[in-house]
């Protein structure tokens, strides 16, 4: 009988493949990364995103998935994640963008996420955007095989809470594989020392996402979107990321 709580461990075989996949993603939003400038649509990077999972033969992993209508996640300033690609989006010098993306290679998903200003953010989103991808940085020190899920997740709240900021409590990390979604759930919130035990052969993606004022969201009336209660800014970082016996393996590096 399938047990759906239970984390699965990779195969060195499935790693491998995991491993090729991470690299192949990192490339697309790589380039996606670079390509936001003012003037630009999300709907621009939403082909452009196309246009690279043709080049390199990759499947999309969002596209369909529970119905989500497009490849890439374009979430702009007070928007935290789920944000679809829109021609009426256009990006303007000093906004704030998560890029989140996710490829299926070989039977087997990644899932990356980046924040990157629209020209030059001003000071408090790039002070914001730094704490998130501190607390990314951090939680992965934790994903150590003998370390508990929970020190991940206090890692991410103790980074963003010392910064001064909240982190999103609806929204999750999780194990991926053959699924985009597998357990465990992994909050941005927690206490160390407590959740299961992490081993060797787990794949985690481990996703920050830090809002500058209260920890608060709603989905807006397309379904999907989601943004704070409050109007403010929110940052996103995720990488897909594997347990060793050694250090951590981020596989989307
Ligand atoms: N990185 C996000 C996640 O893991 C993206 C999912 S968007 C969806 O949940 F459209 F696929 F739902
Ligand atoms: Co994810």
């Amino acid at each position: 009988m399938s047990d759906d709580s239970r984390i699965e461990i990779k195969t060195n075989s499935e790693i491998e493949i995991m491993r090729a996949g991470g690299q192949i993603l990192k490339e697309i939003l790589n380039e996606l990364s670079q390509q936001v400038k003012p003037g630009l649509t999300t709907w621009d990077l939403e082909l452009a995103a196309r246009n690279l999972l043709n080049e390199k033969r990759v499947q999309p992993a969002f596209l369909g998935y529970r119905g989500y209508p497009a490849s890439l996640c374009a979430s702009i300033n007070n928007e935290v994640v789920h944000g679809i690609p829109s021609a009426k989006r256009i990006l303007k010098s000093g906004d704030i963008i998560k890029l989140d993306f996710g490829i299926l290679y070989k039977s087997f998903y990644s899932d990356m996420a980046v924040t990157v200003a629209v020209g030059i953010a001003d000071d408090e989103s790039q002070r914001l955007m730094d704490a998130t991808k501190a607390a990314l940085d951090n939680c992965i020190k934790e994903a150590r095989a003998g370390n508990r899920l929970g020190d991940i997740s206090h890692a991410i709240q103790k980074t963003a809470e010392d910064a001064g900021f909240n982190v999103v409590r609806e929204y999750t990390g999780h194990g991926i594989g053959r699924r985009l979604h597998e357990s465990p759930q992994i909050p941005n919130f927690g206490m160390a020392g407590t959740g299961p035990r992490l081993k060797k052969g787990m794949v985690f993606a481990l996703e920050t996402m830090v809002n500058a004022g209260d920890w608060e969201t709603k989905t807006l009336q397309d379904g999907w979107t989601v943004i704070t209660a409050d109007g403010k800014r929110s940052a996103h970082f995720e990488h897909t990321v594997l347990i060793t016996d050694a250090d951590p393996d981020i596989l989307t590096l």
